[in-house]
Formats: C-alpha cells, structure tokens, sequence
C-alpha cells in the first residue's frame, strides 16, 4: 500500500480466492488500509472461512453467514477462479462445466446472494459495490484456453449486464481484467499442456512490459474500483495486462 492508496476504514469486504494469489493479498491490503474482510476459498488458509463455489447452497449459506457476521456489506471482490488449458480434442463436458461453476456461476449467484446488502450499503452512503476478476481471456482468443475464455468472457458481459440492472440503486459493478500475474495459476496451466501441441501458436502475444506482473499490482487496480475515488465507474473492464499484444 502506498500513501496514495484509498482508504477503507470501516468498510465491510468479501473476497473469494483468499487461499490464491490475487485474493491472498487483497485480503491483506483491505486490512491495511481499515476495512473488515472475510476471506473465503476451497482451499484452507489461515482466517479463511470454507467454501465450495461450486455448490450454490454452500454460496447462499455462506453469503448470509458472512453478511451477518460483518453486520452488513460493502465491496465483494469474486477472485476465485480455475484455469486448466485442454485441447479441442481434449474437453470434457466436466471441465466446461468446472470453469463454468467457479468462473461464471459463482460470481453471478454470490452478487445475486449479497445485493441486498450492497443495495442498502449504497443507500446508506457507503459505497456498495462489486469488483471482479475476468482476464484478457475474456476478450482475446487463446488456443488450447477455450473452456477458460468462454467462462472470462461469460462473467465479463454477465457482470457489465449486472451493473446496468443495479445502477438505480446506486450500486457499481466492474471487473478487472489482468494478464498474466505471477501466482502458480499459469504455471500450473501451461505445465498440463500436452508435449506434442503447437507452441507457435501460444507464442503469437507478447506484451509491451515484459513478464508476468505481481498480485499486487491487479489488487491495486481492485482497490480503485472498490473505493470512492471510483465512485462515477460502473460497468466498466479495467484492462491490467502490461500492454499485451496479439
Ligand atoms: N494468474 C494469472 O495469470 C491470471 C491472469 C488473468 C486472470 N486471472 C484470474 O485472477 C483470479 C485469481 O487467480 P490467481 O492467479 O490468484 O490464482 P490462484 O490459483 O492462486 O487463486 C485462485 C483461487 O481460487 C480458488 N478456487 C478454485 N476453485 C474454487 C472453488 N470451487 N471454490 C472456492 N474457491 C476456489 C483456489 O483454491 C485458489 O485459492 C482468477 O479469477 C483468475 O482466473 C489470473
């Protein structure tokens, strides 16, 4: 966080994906800079409360446990996501159905969960809003990344829709949408990829700042969305990808 950084003091913050990269340290710059945050992930982690986002049950018993808990809500942040590359060839209505589930599903029945809330966060003067992480995927094509694009691309525009439909109430929807970010996602990825497919066509982007980014730096574009400073932006897609290139 920097001095420039907006101020959260009392703001009450969901963020999904808190085990992972991105969401593991947006969790921590809420914190520092004032709100109250509830982290969530299938994956334990220190102070992160369980969830499967695959289970719509277990999305609306934990949207209502955690809204209770911070005694309303200010900001979600839907982080979690899934990204494995396959080959035409090679995907399974199971893996369109997980990224599906995790990517597109949960964002959109969790915002649906907690509306209320940010509804009544927004009336209050307080800012209600939601922020959530697409990709480039979302709007470039990609070979072997079809399941993930499709699923980016689904809860890109279901988000932008979203924020046409809450804008009466005052409450902002936007995304963020990184390029690569240096967290075991897109290593892990690019290591199931089969040894026989044809490199050059991964190779066809390149990207104006070379390398992949830190987390921080996406959260750093979150916490503007999130904050007052964003306060006239709703429905956009803020593009953080180093220049990238196709
Ligand atoms: N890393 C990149 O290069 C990159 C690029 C563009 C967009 N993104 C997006 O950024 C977001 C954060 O990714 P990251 O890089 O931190 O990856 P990550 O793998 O470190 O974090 C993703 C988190 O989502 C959680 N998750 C997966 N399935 C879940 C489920 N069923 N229920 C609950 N939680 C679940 C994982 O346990 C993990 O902690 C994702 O939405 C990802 O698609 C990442």
């Amino acid at each position: 966080m920097t001095d420039s950084s907006p101020s959260f003091t009392d703001r009450r913050v969901i963020v999904t994906g808190a085990s992972g990269g991105v969401g593991g340290t947006l969790v921590r710059l809420f914190r520092d800079a004032g709100a109250q945050v509830i982290g969530t992930d299938v994956v334990p982690g220190e102070g992160v409360v369980a969830c499967d986002l695959r289970d719509e049950n277990a999305i609306t018993d934990f949207a209502g446990q955690a809204v209770a808990d911070l005694g309303g809500l200010d900001i979600l942040c839907n982080v979690a996501g899934v990204q494995h590359f396959a080959r035409l060839g090679d995907i399974t209505a199971a893996e369109l159905r997980l990224h599906t589930d995790v990517n597109l599903v949960a964002p959109m029945l969790l915002t649906q969960a907690v509306a209320p809330a940010l509804v009544a966060s927004a009336a209050a003067g307080r800012g209600g809003n939601v922020v959530t992480i697409a990709s480039i995927s979302a709007t470039f094509a990609q070979p072997y990344n079809s399941v993930y694009c499709a699923s980016k691309a689904g809860v890109l525009l279901g988000m932008r829709s979203l924020a046409i439909e809450l804008a009466q109430q005052r409450v902002r929807v936007n995304c963020v949408s990184p390029g690569g970010i240096e967290t075991p996602m897109p290593h892990n990825a690019a290591r199931a990829l089969p040894a026989d497919i044809d490199w050059s066509l991964l190779m066809k982007s390149t990207s104006a700042f070379p390398g992949f980014m830190p987390p921080a730096d996406v959260c750093d574009a979150v916490l503007f969305l999130a904050s007052d400073a964003a306060k006239s932006i709703t429905g956009t897609n803020l593009v953080v990808d180093r220049g990238v290139v196709f």
